[in-house]
This record gives structure tokens, C-alpha cells and sequence, in this order.
């Protein structure tokens, strides 16, 4: 009896599995305990997309999806309905943190290998998750019909067209039209408001599920169920709550103090989170000096320009983001945590990282001769990384390190010699050759010729 819940509680718990859950997901969910600062972001990017719907079903009740009324409809919600321009920011703001929480949570799993065995589903769901995402976001823009909003998915959408046989079926289908129109805004408005919404809230359910089927990883990526105590609860386990609800209440307080610093200073963060092109209505014959899409898109917008060929370009951009999804195929070290990882996997991470912001860097500029065989160059290095991720798995002879070597450096020599055109300019296609030579050079000749290749070894506890 005196386990059972009483008053309220009880009545629930007759009814419905509430203090159940609670126990299972919070009170006696067994996280590790050395989560540290990489671990916020899971429940940031709940903050965030509590935000989003929050601020987004106020700015319904105001906006308008109708070609001729969008644009003026936003204006109204900025300078006529109380407080619309705090709504307003709120959401076009919160779109661009929530990419920043979620890149950052992808690159938490990423160091940390959480999309190991046996994490791969939760990985999955997370991709799915982020193409959703970028789904969401892509319809989101097109909303204000702002000219900005215009030309990219104009941009985006004739991207389709350069798909082989059907490619301007699929676009005339994704329009709704044969031009972009009233019928394009009200269908994204649709999927916006609440297919997408729905798809996201149902992967998300799926993504924590999986994540409490099989228990976090950490920052040591030790598995923590290996070891228990009599009692059978992890010995290097805390229950979820109260441990960590008051650290993500914290950081949800320290996110929410930048997050409002951006939205009263900098809302529009100087034409990043708010293209200066969409204070402009849509005007199908006014084209904008330089069209590029909004941040969060660019390092695979610029994947998309860096080869010649369209369909080539619409390929490998698709093939940049399918990469992530087989990633727990890829890197199939046993080791999960980079701090037992090898000096030259920590760089290769560093490369990475590096790389992905600069491929998003140049997708925010001008088409030149320079920013074009850049783009080429990083996107190399972008797919790169994912063969010294599979390389970097298990000890390899001597051999495949330098044929590795020769042959994706010979590769790469052949594009340029016979398919890379460099504009004006083809000294550049030399002048940049050493970027990816370097980063071969680095990568799979020091493994064999250094000590750099060495790993730690993982201990049996974890370990602050
Ligand atoms: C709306 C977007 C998302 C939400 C709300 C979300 C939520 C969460 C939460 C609450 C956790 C547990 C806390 C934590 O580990 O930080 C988590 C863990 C995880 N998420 Fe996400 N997530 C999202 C997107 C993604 C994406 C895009 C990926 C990767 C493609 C991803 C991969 C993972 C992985 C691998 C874990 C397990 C981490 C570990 O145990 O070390 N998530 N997620």
C-alpha cells in the first residue's frame, strides 16, 4: 500500500501509466554520471522546439497565406498586433539557434561516438529528424514572400529539374505549378504549419525512446550497464531527475539569456538570420544581387555548386547529407570516446569541423574562379574525411595506408587534369591541389610513420 500513489496521483495511475513513466524516463532513468557540457544540447533542442511551435501558432493567428496578402501580413504581425514583433523574432531567430543546437548535438554524438552499437537507431531517428528540419525551415522561408524568399525556393525547387527524364515533373509537382505561385505558398504553408510539425514530433518520441531502450553514451563512452551494483542500478549512474533537470534547467537558463540578447540586438544578426533581400516583397522580375540560402543550408549549397555539372552537383549534395545517415557503418572503431582516440583522429575531427564551416563560408559568397575551386576543394575534403573516419577503424598494414594514399591523391589529380574547369583562372586548380594533398598526406602517411595513430586504453569505469 504504501508504494502506491495516493489522491490525484492514484486516481491517475488506476486510470493511466503516469507515475510509470515518470519513474522510467526521469526519476528512475539511470543516466551516466559525467555528462558534461556537450550533453545540453538534447534538451536545448526541446527548449527550442517548444519555442518554435510556441511563437510559431501565435504568428498563425495573424499571417496570411495567400500570394497577394503574405508579405503584408508579416508586416502587420512586425508593426500593428501587440508584441508581434517579439513573436516574430522569437521564431526567425529560434530557426537559426535551432540549427546551432542541433549542429552542435550532431557533433556531441560525432567526437563522442554515440551512433555506435548499440546507438545507430538513435543516430537514424536524429537524421531523420534533421532532414525534417531542414524540410521545415526551407517551406518556412518561402512564407513572408519576401524576394528573398522567392528566388531561393525558386533556386531550390529548379534544382529538381536537373534530375534525368522526370526532374521537371518532380518540380512542377513540388510547386503545385508551372511557375512558383499562390498554390506553391499555400501547400508549404500546410506542410509547414502542421505535416512536418507532426513528422518531427513523432521522430523526436521515436529518437528518446530509442535513447531510453538502450541508456546514453558519455563523454568516456563506457557502458555504464555493465557495471552494477547489487541493487541492480548502475554503479556510475544518477537518476535522471533531479540530477539532471536542474543542469539542463541551467542551461536552458544560460541559453535563454543569449537567445534573448539576439532577438532584442541583433535579430536580423546582420543578414544571416534575416536575408536583407526579404524586407523586400517577391518580385518574380527583380532578381537579388546574390542569391544564397540562409546559413544553416549553405555547407551543402556550396557541395551543390563545387561541380559543374547540375545534376552532378544536386548528386553529391545528396550524397554529402545520405553520408551522415551511414555513419555508424563508417567509423566501426570499438572505441567510442574521442579522448581514447588517436592523435590523428582528433585532427581529422578538427579538419572536419573546420571544413563544414567553411564550406558554409562559401556558400554565403559570390560565385568567383576562387570561391569555385575553394568549393571544390573542401568539398574533397568534406568526403575525405569519411574514408580516413572508415580507415582510422582498425590497424591497417602499410600498404593500404600508401595505396589509400596513391590512389585518392591520383583521383583527385585526375579530376583536375581532365574534368575540373577553373574559369579564368587555371593557375587555381595548382594553387589549391595541396589542400587535399596535404590533407592525405597528413591523414594516411602519418599513421605509419609516427606514433600518432596510437590509442588509449578505455577504462573500466567512467572516470569524473
Ligand atoms: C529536434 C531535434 C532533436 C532533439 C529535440 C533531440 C533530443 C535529444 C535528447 C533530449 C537527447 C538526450 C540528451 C542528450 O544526449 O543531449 C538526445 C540524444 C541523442 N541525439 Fe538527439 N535530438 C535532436 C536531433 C538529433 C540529431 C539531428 C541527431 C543526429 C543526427 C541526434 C543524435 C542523438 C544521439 C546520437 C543521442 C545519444 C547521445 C548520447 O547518448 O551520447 N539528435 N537527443
Amino acid at each position: 500500500m504504501s508504494n502506491e500513489s495516493q489522491g490525484l496521483m492514484g486516481w491517475i495511475d488506476a486510470r493511466f501509466p503516469l507515475s510509470k513513466m515518470i519513474k522510467e524516463h526521469l526519476s528512475e532513468y539511470y543516466a551516466p554520471k559525467n555528462f558534461n557540457f556537450w550533453y545540453y544540447f538534447g534538451s536545448l533542442a526541446l527548449l527550442v522546439l517548444v519555442i518554435q511551435i510556441l511563437s510559431g501558432i501565435f504568428l498563425t493567428m495573424h499571417y496570411k497565406p495567400d500570394a497577394a496578402l503574405a508579405f503584408a501580413s508579416v508586416e502587420h504581425i512586425m508593426r500593428d498586433v501587440n508584441w508581434g514583433w517579439l513573436i516574430r523574432y522569437m521564431h526567425s531567430t529560434g530557426a537559426s539557434f535551432f540549427f546551432i543546437v542541433v549542429y552542435l548535438h550532431m557533433f556531441r554524438g560525432l567526437i563522442y561516438g554515440s551512433f555506435k552499437n548499440p546507438r545507430e537507431l538513435i543516430w537514424i531517428f536524429g537524421m531523420l529528424i534533421y532532414v525534417a528540419l531542414m524540410a521545415e525551415a526551407f517551406m518556412g522561408y518561402l512564407l513572408p514572400w519576401g524576394n528573398m524568399s522567392y528566388w531561393g525556393a525558386q533556386v531550390i525547387i529548379n534544382l529538381f529539374n536537373t534530375i534525368p527524364f522526370v526532374g521537371e515533373a518532380i518540380s512542377e509537382w513540388i510547386r503545385g505549378d508551372f511557375v512558383l505561385s499562390d498554390a506553391t505558398l499555400n501547400r508549404f504553408f500546410a506542410l509547414h504549419v502542421i505535416a512536418v510539425p507532426l513528422a518531427l514530433l513523432g521522430l523526436i518520441v521515436g529518437h528518446i525512446l530509442a535513447l531510453h531502450e538502450v541508456g546514453s553514451n558519455n563523454p568516456d563512452g563506457v557502458d555504464i550497464k555493465k557495471n552494477k551494483g547489487a541493487d541492480g542500478i548502475p554503479v556510475d549512474g544518477i537518476p535522471f531527475h533531479p540530477y539532471y533537470t536542474v543542469k539542463d534547467i541551467f542551461g536552458s537558463v544560460v541559453f535563454l539569456a543569449i537567445f534573448a540578447f539576439v532577438l532584442f540586438f541583433l535579430p536580423d544578426m546582420n543578414g544571416l538570420f534575416l536575408e536583407h533581400a526579404n524586407f523586400d516583397p517577391a518580385n518574380p522580375l527583380n532578381t537579388p544581387d546574390l542569391i544564397a540560402p540562409i546559413w544553416y543550408f549553405t555547407p551543402f549549397y556550396t557541395v551543390l555548386r563545387a561541380i559543374p555539372n547540375p545534376f552532378g552537383g544536386f548528386f553529391m549534395m545528396g550524397l554529402a547529407i545520405v553520408v551522415l545517415f551511414i555513419l555508424p557503418w563508417i567509423d566501426r572503431n570499438p572505441i567510442k570516446s574521442i579522448r581514447y582516440r588517436s592523435l590523428l583522429f582528433k585532427i581529422n575531427i578538427l579538419i572536419f569541423a573546420a571544413t563544414f564551416i567553411i564550406l558554409g563560408y562559401l556558400g554565403l559568397k559570390p560565385v568567383t574562379a576562387f570561391y569555385s575551386q575553394l568549393a571544390l576543394r573542401f568539398t574533397e575534403l568534406y568526403f575525405l574525411f569519411f574514408f580516413v573516419l572508415w580507415a582510422y577503424s582498425k590497424t591497417r598494414s602499410k600498404s593500404f595506408w600508401i595505396g589509400s594514399f596513391i590512389v585518392l591523391l591520383g583521383g583527385v589529380t585526375f579530376y583536375d587534369k581532365f574534368m575540373n574547369s577553373s574559369g579564368d583562372d587555371p593557375s587555381l586548380i595548382w594553387k589549391t591541389w595541396f589542400i587535399p594533398a596535404v590533407y592525405l598526406m597528413v591523414t594516411l602517411l602519418l599513421p605509419f610513420l609516427t606514433k600518432w595513430d596510437s590509442e588509449k586504453e578505455v577504462p573500466a569505469r567512467v572516470t569524473s
